[in-house]
C-alpha cells in the first residue's frame, strides 16, 4: 500500500515538504508530521522518532540532501549493543578498526546493513538502517493518530554526518555570543500532501511558487559509487538580484558541468555558501544597497556586519535590501527578507548570513538552513519540482506555529 506524498520542513523557522513513497500498515494517513528542533550549539536541525517495541526514542539530524536522510548525531559512534543499533535492525557490527580512530573508524560500531532490503528507497551509502517507526499522522492542521511506518530509512553513526558537514563551511559556534533567540527554535516536517496549516489558520500550501528540480548526474556526496547521480536537490538559479539590481555573476558557475557548479539546498549547511567570486559580487552589491546602514567590524564566520541600533525592524526582520534568487523564469524568484539574510550575532550587531565557499567548491551555491528558516519548502518528487513560500513571517505566521496538540 504505497501512497505517494510530499515532505515539508518547517523549523525555528524551517518548513519543508517532500514527496516520498510511504507505506503504512494500518490506515492511510493524509500526511505524517514531525516536530523539528534546532540545536543551538551545532546549528543542526533535529527531530525525535520512536522505534521498535518497547519504543526507543531516537534523536536524528535532518539532512534533506538525498532522499530525506536521517542521520544520528548523538555524540560519537553508535556502539553495536546500543538501543539505536538494535532498533535499527542492523546485523552488521564494525568490531575493530586498525587505522587511527576517527570518523568511519571506531571499534565496536553499528554499521550499515550489507543486504539492505530498502535500498530501493534510494539512500546511498553510509552506515544505514531502516526500521518500523511510530510517527504521528496529521490532517495538515493538528496531530492525529500515531501510525506505524515500516520503512523509515536513516543513517546510523558518524560517517554520513561528517560527509555532509565537510561539504560546507560549518562555522565555529563559539566564535560569537548566542542570544536566547536561538534556544527555543521549533518547527515541523510533514510527509504528505497539504494542506499545511499554521496558526492562525494560514494554509501555506496555497501560496507556493515552483521551480524544477534538476538532476546532477554526478554524485555530490563525500564518498560515492562511480556513476551514481547526486541525491541532493539542485535548482535552476539563474541570477541574484538585490533591491532589483542584478549581481554580476559568471553564469558558467550556475550550470552543472561534469557534476560541478550549480545551486542546491542543504539543511546541513547552517548558512548559504557561495563560490568566492559570486560571494564577493553579492556582498559588493549588498553593501552598495545597504550604504545607509552603519558598518561594524566583522564577526566570524561572516564578512559583513553592521549595527542594528538604527536599523528599523519590520515583521520580516531588519529593514535591509531584499535579496531575490531568480529561478528558471524571471518571474519566479525566492525573496529573502532581513529575517533570513541577517544573523544577530550580538546585542547590537547583525551580519549578512552568507559565507564564502572558496574558489573551487563542488557546488557553486548551497542554500543553507538559515535562509530556509520560516520558509516552507516542498520537495515534490513526483512532479520533479521544488515549491517555496518565501518568508512565512510575511504571511503572519511562523514554522513554529503548527498546532501540535493532538486531536485524539
Ligand atoms: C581498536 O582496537 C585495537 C585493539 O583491539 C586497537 O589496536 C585499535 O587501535 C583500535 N582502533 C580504534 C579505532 O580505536
Ligand atoms: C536604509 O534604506 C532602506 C531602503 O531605502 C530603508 O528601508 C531603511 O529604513 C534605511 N535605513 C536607515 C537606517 O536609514
Ligand atoms: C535554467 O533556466 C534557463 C532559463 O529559463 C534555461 O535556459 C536553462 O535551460 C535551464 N537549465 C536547466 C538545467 O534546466
Ligand atoms: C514565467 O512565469 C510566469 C508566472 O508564473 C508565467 O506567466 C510565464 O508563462 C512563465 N514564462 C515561461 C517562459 O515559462
Ligand atoms: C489545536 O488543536 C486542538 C486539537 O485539534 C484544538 O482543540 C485546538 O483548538 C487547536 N488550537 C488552536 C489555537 O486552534
Amino acid at each position: 500500500m504505497a501512497t505517494s506524498s510530499s515532505f515539508i520542513l518547517c523549523s525555528l523557522l524551517l518548513c519543508w515538504v517532500s514527496s516520498q513513497t510511504l507505506a503504512t500498515t494500518s490506515f492511510q494517513p493524509k500526511a505524517l508530521v514531525f516536530p523539528v528542533t534546532k540545536d543551538s550549539s551545532t546549528l543542526q536541525y533535529t527531530t525525535q522518532i520512536k522505534q521498535r517495541t518497547p519504543l526507543v526514542p531516537v534523536k536524528l539530524t535532518i539532512d534533506v540532501g538525498g532522499n530525506f536522510e536521517w542521520v544520528n548525531c548523538d555524540g560519537g559512534p553508535v556502539p553495536c549493543d546500543s538501543p539505536i543499533c538494535k532498533a535499527s535492525g542492523s546485523a552488521a557490527c564494525e568490531t575493530e578498526c586498525l587505522a587511527p580512530p576517527g570518523p568511519g573508524c571506531y571499534n565496536n560500531t553499528c554499521s550499515h546493513i550489507p543486504d539492505n532490503p530498502y535500498s530501493s528507497i534510494g539512500i546511498g551509502g553510509g552506515e544505514m538502517a531502516s526500521d518500523t517507526t511510530v510517527i504521528q499522522s496529521t490532517d495538515g492542521r493538528t496531530v492525529g493518530k500515531a501510525v506505524v511506518v515500516p520503512r523509515v530509512v536513516f543513517t546510523c553513526g558518524t560517517t554520513s554526518l561528517l560527509g555532509g558537514l565537510s561539504a560546507g563551511a560549518l562555522p565555529t559556534t563559539s566564535t560569537y555570543e548566542r542570544t536566547r533567540k536561538y534556544d527555543s527554535s521549533n518547527g515541523v516536517i510533514f510527509f504528505g500532501d497539504g494542506p499545511y496549516v499554521f496558526l492562525p489558520n494560514v494554509d501555506v500550501a496555497k501560496s507556493l511558487m515552483y521551480t524544477p528540480l534538476i538532476l546532477n548526474p554526478v554524485s555530490t556526496a563525500g564518498a560515492y559509487f562511480e556513476g551514481n547521480p547526486s541525491t541532493d536537490y539542485f535548482i535552476n538559479l539563474t541570477s541574484i538580484k538585490i533591491n532589483g539590481k542584478a549581481v554580476p555573476l559568471n553564469a558558467a558557475l550556475l550550470k552543472i558541468t561534469d557534476g560541478n557548479g550549480g545551486t542546491k539546498i542543504s539543511t546541513v549547511n547552517p548558512y548559504t555558501v557561495m563560490e568566492t567570486s559570486i560571494f564577493k559580487a553579492f556582498v559588493k552589491v549588498f553593501r552598495h544597497e545597504a550604504k545607509n546602514l552603519t558598518k561594524v567590524s566583522s564577526v566570524k564566520p561572516f564578512k559583513y556586519c553592521f549595527s542594528s541600533k538604527n536599523t528599523p525592524s519590520t515583521r520580516v526582520g531588519p529593514a535591509v535590501p531584499l535579496i531575490d534568487l531568480v529561478m528558471h523564469n524571471s518571474s519566479v524568484y525566492w525573496r529573502i527578507f532581513g529575517a533570513n539574510s541577517m544573523v544577530q550575532v550580538k546585542e547590537d550587531v547583525i551580519c549578512l548570513g552568507f559565507v564564502d565557499g572558496g574558489s573551487n567548491p563542488r557546488t557553486s551555491i548551497v542554500i543553507g538552513g538559515y535562509q530556509l528558516e520560516d520558509n516552507l519548502v516542498q520537495i515534490d518528487m513526483e512532479k520533479a519540482r521544488l515549491g517555496f513560500s518565501s518568508s512565512l513571517l510575511f504571511k503572519q505566521t511562523t514554522c513554529s506555529n503548527f498546532n501540535f496538540t493532538s486531536s485524539v
